[in-house]
Order: C-alpha cells, then structure tokens, then sequence
C-alpha cells in the first residue's frame, strides 16, 4: 500500500459486531471493565497506560514513519522528555546540532542539566564536525530540515558516524512529515514529530510521537510513557489519526506554495537572503534532493526593510509561533520561538531582527503572492 491509502486504512477495520463505524470512534473512557481481576478482558485497563483510540494513531504514526513501534504524548516536548529520561542516565552526553527549537535547547539546558545529563551543540550539517568529537557521547539529536535556519544534515552519515561510537541517533522529523522524509530507512533509531504541527495540520491539537523499530528501545520507551503520564489524549490521538489521512495531499500543496514564495522571494529586491532546501543554491540541496521527497512548507528569509512595518502590512500571513497548518503563519525567531535562546548564541547563528520564518499554507498561491508583494 501507498502512503495516503495505508494512512486512511491502517487500523480503520470496521466493528462488524457492533456498529459498523467506517470511522474509528474516540473512546473516551479513562477505565475498563473486565471479567477476571487477574487480566484485562478487552485489552486495555487504564487510560494512561493505553487507551483504543491512541493505539489507533499509534498504529498509523508508525506505519507513516515505516517503523514497528509507535508511541504518542501530550506535546512534542513530553515526547522528548520520554526520550531522554527513559534512555539516558546522570552522566550521559547529548551530541545536538546547533540549529535547534529553542524549546529543545532550553529542556537540555535548563532541566535535564539538573539531572547531569550534558548537551554539547555542533554544525551537523557537516558530518566531518561530529567525526572530531571526542570521547563518547550517548546521543546524536538533530531537526533536518532545522528550525529556524532550514539546515539539512545528512541523515545516512551522520548516523553511521554517531553507531561507530555506539550513540543512539534521534531525529526530529517534525519540518518535514513522514509523507516526505523517513529518517528510519536512512538510519536512525528513533524518529520524534510534534504532531501539533503537520500531522495534525489544522492548528488545533497539541501532541507529540516517537516512532522506532528496536525492541529493547521500545520496552523502556512505554514503560517510562506510563510511569511518566504524558500521554497524548483520546481527542487528539483521534485528530491526529486523522491528520495522517490528509497528510501527503497537505505535504504537496504545502511544498508546492514554498517552492513558488521561497523564487519569488529570492528575485525580490527587498529580500537579502531566502533559506529554503528546494532552491538549487541553498548549501543542503543535493542532500536534501537525495532523502526529502519534496522540499516541505517551510523557508526563512532576511528582510532589508523594517520587518516590523512588513508584518503589518500582511493579511493572509498571520503573526503566530507555531508552524504546519493549513493556514500561512509568520513569525520574527528572535522574538518568539527562538527568544529562550542566549542571544550570543542566537546572533552567532544569524537569529536577529531581520531573520523571518514563513510557515506557508495551503491557500491559493495568487493570494499569497499578492499578499507578499503589497507588503514588501
Ligand atoms: C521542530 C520542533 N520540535 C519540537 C517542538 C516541540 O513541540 P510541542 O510544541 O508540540 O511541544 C517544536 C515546537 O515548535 C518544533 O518546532
């Protein structure tokens, strides 16, 4: 089965039985009922531990990622925080590459530190860096393409590299989606999404997942998913579920509208610089070629004019953190997504005023274009 085909039928079997639902209902119940004390009748006791409709987009998240397990949280951070509190212990050591969400720099930084685990920041996106690392490192983390600057690492060589040192390899897929990149085919052990983002694509469910294919990961991973409690809820685990039918379709519109605003961009005398993957001059493009299907929504841009007054003048692009809706989202990463961020570290890496970041919408392109040129 193709991508859209096993997102809309994966774990969707109709309850011939009962009501013959052709949609998988969101069952509410935090506990269930069984017959023997011993053993739960139905398979499931507890809303945390597991629940029917989170096991629905579980089964579906993994199969988009092409992975066996699939495990869903309350946000993207919860699923990182799994990630770390379940495989990592006092002493260990994070390998993370530089340009990162600024709400994953400040959970190493500012929380796990507490529990002595330790996060070095390296350019990845040239593997050569993480080869002259030295001494061990536990954990290799990276976002491809990354947030905010859309640099793109090699996932195949970095993960060769991170093995040969026995590191496990973590990579964010949340810029671009299953539907156009599967970081497990090319690697790594375990991939992550804030599903509030372009899986759930509607701006309106915050969730987050974890998909991987080994077995001893996964025990620990849905052992700490439990004891933890941040778990993704029954009504998002059922939006996100749904998120994934439409997913692919989004992904083409989405890449479609970037790939047109990040030319545009580019030719406009205003503009000093645009960061997207797809352009043939950006510095990851045959990477990106090789392992993106496409190119995904997502660019960043230098504005030379008074970003402030450009924000203003928008109308379709609304001023808002966040990213991977329908709708088109712009946002200024100096002041907002990035602001936990040192700003040493946000100047060193060209996170200042004048960098804007565009989560392009699926609206008609004549709209945006127009908007855009009024405004610049
Ligand atoms: C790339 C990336 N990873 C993780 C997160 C964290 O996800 P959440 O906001 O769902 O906790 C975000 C949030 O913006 C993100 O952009």
């Amino acid at each position: 089965m193709k991508f859209t085909t096993t997102m809309i039928h994966q774990g969707e079997e109709p309850d011939y039985g009962r009501s013959g639902d052709v949609i998988h209902p969101i069952h509410l119940s935090t506990t269930f009922a069984r017959v023997d004390p011993e053993k739960p009748t139905g398979g499931f006791e507890y809303t945390r531990t597991s629940n029917p409709t989170r096991i629905l987009f579980e089964s579906k998240v993994a199969a988009a990622e092409k992975g066996k397990y699939g495990l869903a949280f309350s946000s993207g951070l919860a699923a990182e925080t799994n990630v770390i509190a379940s495989l990592l212990e006092r002493g260990s050591r994070i390998i993370a590459h530089d340009d990162l969400y600024g709400g994953t720099s400040r959970l190493f930084e500012k929380v796990f530190s507490k529990f002595g685990i330790t996060y070095e920041k390296v350019n990845l996106k040239d593997p050569s860096n993480l080869s002259s690392v030295r001494g061990k490192y536990n954990m290799v983390w990276f976002e491809t393409p990354s947030n905010p600057l859309l640099g793109i690492i090699d996932i195949k060589e970095i993960s060769s590299i991170a093995h040969e040192n026995g590191a496990l390899v973590v990579v964010d897929n949340t810029f671009a989606t299953p539907a156009l990149q599967n970081p497990l085919e090319l690697g790594a052990d375990i991939v992550l999404h804030s599903t509030t983002k372009y899986i759930n694509g509607h701006s309106d469910s915050l969730g987050g997942a974890l998909v991987l294919n080994r077995e001893d990961l996964f025990e620990k991973l849905v052992f700490h998913q439990n004891a933890i409690g941040a778990v993704m809820s029954p009504f998002d685990s059922y939006l996100s579920a749904r998120g994934l039918k439409t997913l692919e379709l989004r992904m083409e519109a989405h890449s479609r509208n970037a790939m047109e605003i990040a030319r545009f961009l580019r030719d406009h005398e205003k503009v000093e610089k645009v960061y997207y993957p797809g352009l043939e001059d950006h510095e990851g493009y045959n990477v990106a070629k090789a392992q993106m299907r496409k190119f995904g929504g997502m660019l960043s841009f230098r504005y030379r004019g008074d970003v402030k007054v450009f924000l203003k003048r928008l109308r379709y692009f609304l001023l808002a953190e966040s990213l991977g809706g329908i709708e088109s989202l712009i946002e200024v990463p100096y002041y907002m997504t990035h602001a936990s961020l040192k700003e040493e570290d946000r100047r060193k890496l060209g996170i200042d005023e004048k960098l804007i970041r565009v989560s392009v919408g699926i609206e008609n392109i004549e709209d945006l274009l127009e908007d855009l040129q009024n405004s610049l």
